[in-house]
């Protein structure tokens, strides 16, 4: 099986934000899917080792951001690459909250969907949350990123000689999170014991695409 088949597959990208007593947090993701409109219906995946996730199963709602073209790529890692277990994410974030209390951004974004969670199904290592719109914002008419053009705004940002030279490399990508290994030792070269700096997984889940 070529698993690089796999991210052929499209997707936009998503900050899902969830709120309880104790904690306000969020992630990004890009499993988001609109399964029907009457009554309107998503689904989402989360990974069972993300703060998200727990504190999604707790509150049983979120808010979910449909980030725009122009979402600054600092704020996908802030929300993307770091465990709200390790920081503060909405530390001076400006951002705003939906009927439920949970977080959003606006001006990131292109619209809002606030979803309350109705059912889950174990998928492993992830939890897929079965979840109605209770509620759906349209805040201007920027196009919705994609999962594809995030990872060209991520070469395109390096220098033009640094931009060929890794377009000229393989790219090993984690199939679990989507991590981009980028480390200066050949991800060949790497340890069996290797495992993806973000979500853990073995140096087997990658793939090179
Ligand atoms: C482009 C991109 C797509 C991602 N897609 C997902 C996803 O669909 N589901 C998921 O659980 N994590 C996804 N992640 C990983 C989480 O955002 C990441 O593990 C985050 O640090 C979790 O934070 P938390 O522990 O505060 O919830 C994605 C990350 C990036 C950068």
């Amino acid at each position: 099986m070529d698993k690089a088949a796999l991210f052929k597959i499209s997707y936009g990208l998503f900050l899902a934000g969830t709120a309880t007593e104790e904690k306000e947090n969020a992630c990004i993701i890009n499993t988001v899917m609109q399964v029907t409109s009457i009554p309107a219906r998503v689904t989402l995946a989360l990974q069972k080792r993300n703060l998200t996730h727990d504190l999604i199963i707790k509150k049983g709602s979120l808010a979910l951001s449909i980030l725009a073209q122009d979402c600054p790529l600092d704020t996908i890692a802030a929300f993307g690459l770091k465990s709200g277990r390790d920081v503060d994410k909405f530390l001076n974030v400006k951002y705003k909250t939906d009927g439920n209390k949970n977080p959003y951004l606006e001006s990131e974004s292109t619209a809002m969907l606030s979803l309350s969670v109705f059912d889950s199904r174990d998928m492993g290592t992830h939890t897929m949350f079965f979840c109605d719109v209770l509620d759906a914002l349209l805040f201007n008419d920027k196009k919705p990123i994609t999962y594809d053009l995030y990872r060209e705004l991520k070469s395109g940002g390096k220098t033009e000689a640094a931009a060929i030279s890794s377009a000229k490399k393989a790219e090993w990508v984690c199939s679990v999170c989507h991590y981009k290994y980028d480390g200066e030792i050949p991800f060949e070269e790497l340890p069996d014991s290797y495992v993806c700096p973000v979500c853990k997984q073995p140096k087997s889940v990658f793939v090179k695409v």
